[in-house]
């Protein structure tokens, strides 16, 4: 952790450097050095040691612009060659640096290759060449395409000789304020070393490049380039006849994307590169909410009975159009989760922004790279399950379930999730896609099971537990695509009013895993098949007993309670398509419904 300060104005530059520096000094003391623009000549001056062991014999440059550092060494020895400022090969830019420059070898590399000469050992002055390559005569020009080349931190201030009356500053992660006065500005890592000359200060952002001139300044929001992993055919239908079978067939490989790099076996914990940033602050977090709309929502309340028997936080989940108006009870250590497809839901969004508004920490599981979501919560996982174009959303849900699952992996080996346990939940992740293209083996089954029902008009979902939010998953996604009446319950509930409605004219789909309340299923399923309605079942392999009661039964494989969701869904998803293809409904494009509400 090193400090930069820069200063332009109408006052002697080195001075105001200098007290500066002194105050930055806690960042890092192992070397320091200026660069000030006498007359568009750079002066500089470094030097290894803490600046009051030079205090008696230091220069005094004139000029209004300049640019000083306290160096905390990272790549590179405690030398003079090493500290900074750096320059480039003639000498006319130059160069201040906090952070770490990760691809600065390769870079290094491709630089010495086109015959830049380097002076140090350190990562940062591949920085000054980056910018010369780049340069014609405008600086910020130079440094914006230098920066795109570059992964890595940085808070950087940088002068240069042929476009002298300027500084340019950037910032991707390391601190860096300015500070703006009537006649001067100044740039530096920490408000400490500006506070003598001002109070008034601009946090820049990440990507963000101010350009200080003597009367004024602007900034300059570089928006990173993000790359669509997504190749054309994706997007196309591959030649299924809708683009909702394409994406069901491709379930198996959703939650392949979603888990690909992520599962850590050996340690029984999970890789989620988007939360590395508030990893810690994600240790103090007591209290989770889920926010979605729709299909998410139910993938938000899977999420809630994982993280509660598995973290043991307490977890609300919520739909974003109710959420966005109630007055949730939240606190400092609460985190909220949105969860979005397409991540430009309205309801989702607003309550995003209420909970900005509140300080929460947001975290966002979205599968559209740089939507809204993304871009606007504090961290975040994307589902990487590809373009989903069909309305109906099918593999993205087994994406939000499966990251769901890491998720609460990630959060339970933070706390006291064993050892065991960690890599019992991953080894059983990784075993998913070919699980779930067992499942797909069955489509033949599930389009006659179609054909079976496909005059009646009503149907029951029922499930408990994790399976509950399965059941309302397979209801809406039936009223959806087929537009025929269908509800999902708990499997519970159904006594307490909905069991009024079941007659042989109302079959019920009961989603009955083998699992801790597969009995209390059974109960219910007699308790329908008393009152003459008729049952298909979503049972473990393996389950024979259950013929004995249901009319048809679609078996997935054996897999940890927690994760039956992420299988169960499939045979649902794939029914509701055949009967909307029997019903010959204009399946990918639903009637009165869209891909993204972006609307409230
Ligand atoms: C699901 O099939 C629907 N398209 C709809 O319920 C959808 O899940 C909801 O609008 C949320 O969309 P999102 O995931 O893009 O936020």
């Amino acid at each position: 952790m090193c400090g930069i300060i820069g200063y332009i104005g109408k006052k002697p530059a080195f001075p105001v450097l200098l007290s500066g520096l002194k105050r930055l000094e806690y960042r890092g003391y192992d070397s320091f050095g200026f660069s000030v623009l006498n007359k568009n000549e750079p002066f500089l001056f470094k030097k290894v040691g803490k600046i009051s062991e030079f205090e008696q014999n230091f220069p005094n440059p004139s000029g209004e612009i300049g640019i000083a550092h306290t160096r905390w060494a990272t790549t590179g020895e405690v030398t003079e060659a090493n500290s900074h400022p750096h320059f480039d090969c003639q000498k006319n830019i130059f160069l201040v640096h906090n952070g770490i420059i990760e691809n600065y070898q390769e870079l290094k590399d491709k630089l010495i290759k086109e015959g830049h000469k380097f002076t140090s050992e350190t990562d940062s002055e591949i920085l000054c060449h980056l910018i010369e390559k780049y340069f014609q005569d405008n600086l910020e020009e130079a440094v914006r395409k230098a920066l795109r080349e570059v992964k890595g931190t940085y808070g950087i201030a940088v002068i240069s000789k042929k476009d002298p009356q300027k500084i340019v500053a950037a910032r991707f992660s390391s601190p860096l304020i300015l500070g703006v006065n009537k006649d001067e500005f100044l740039v530096a890592s920490d408000p400490a070393a500006i506070i003598t000359h001002t109070r008034q200060i601009i946090n820049l952002d990440d990507n963000e490049i101010a350009v200080l001139k003597p009367d004024n300044f602007f900034i300059l929001k570089e928006k990173p380039l993000e790359t669509i992993e997504w190749k054309i055919e994706e997007a196309e239908k591959g030649g299924y006849a809708h683009f909702m079978l394409k994406e069901m067939m491709e379930e198996p490989e959703a939650i392949e994307n979603a888990i690909n790099g992520r599962l850590i076996i050996e340690e029984g914990s999970v890789r989620l590169g988007g939360l590395d940033e508030i990893q810690e602050r994600l240790r103090k977090i007591n209290k989770l909410i889920l926010i979605a709309c729709g299909t998410a929502s139910y993938a938000a309340k899977v999420g809630k009975y994982m993280l509660e028997e598995y973290v043991g936080v307490p977890t609300e989940a919520d739909v974003g159009s109710e959420f966005r108006y109630r007055k949730p009870i939240t606190d400092k250590n609460t985190a909220a989760i949105f969860i979005s497809q397409s991540g430009e839901t309205a309801d989702t969004l607003a309550a995003l922004r209420e909970m900005k508004k509140k300080g929460i920490l947001t975290i966002g599981i979205t599968n559209v790279v740089g939507s809204s979501q993304a871009r606007e919560t504090d961290a975040g996982i994307y589902t990487r399950s590809g373009p989903e174009i069909a309305v109906a959303s099918s593999k993205a849900f087994l994406g939000q379930l499966t990251t769901l699952a890491m998720l609460t992996v990630y959060f339970g080996r933070q706390r006291d999730m064993s050892l065991v346990m960690g890599k019992r939940i991953v080894f059983e992740l990784a075993k998913l896609p070919e699980l779930a293209k067992e499942i797909l083996k069955q489509n033949d089954k599930i389009k006659e099971l179609a054909e079976k029902y496909k005059d009646f008009k009503n149907f029951w979902f029922i499930g408990r537990k994790y399976n509950f939010p399965i059941a309302l998953e397979g209801a809406l996604k039936l009223k959806e695509i087929s537009y025929l009446h269908a509800e999902g319950c708990g499997a519970g509930e159904m006594k307490h009013g909905p069991i009024a409605l079941i007659d042989e004219n109302f079959p019920t789909i009961a989603i009955c895993p083998s699992d801790s309340v597969y009995e209390k299923m059974v109960a219910n399923i007699e308790e329908i098949k008393a009152r003459k309605g008729s049952i298909i079942a979503i049972a473990t392999k393996g389950n024979e007993e259950i013929k004995k009661i249901v009319d048809d039964v679609i078996y997935i494989p054996k897999t940890l309670e927690m994760l039956t969701p992420i299988l169960s869904v499939i045979p649902l998803h794939f029914f509701a398509y055949y009967l909307a293809l029997l019903l010959d409904r204009d399946i990918d494009k639903p009637k009165n419904l869209a891909k993204s509400v972006t609307t409230e």
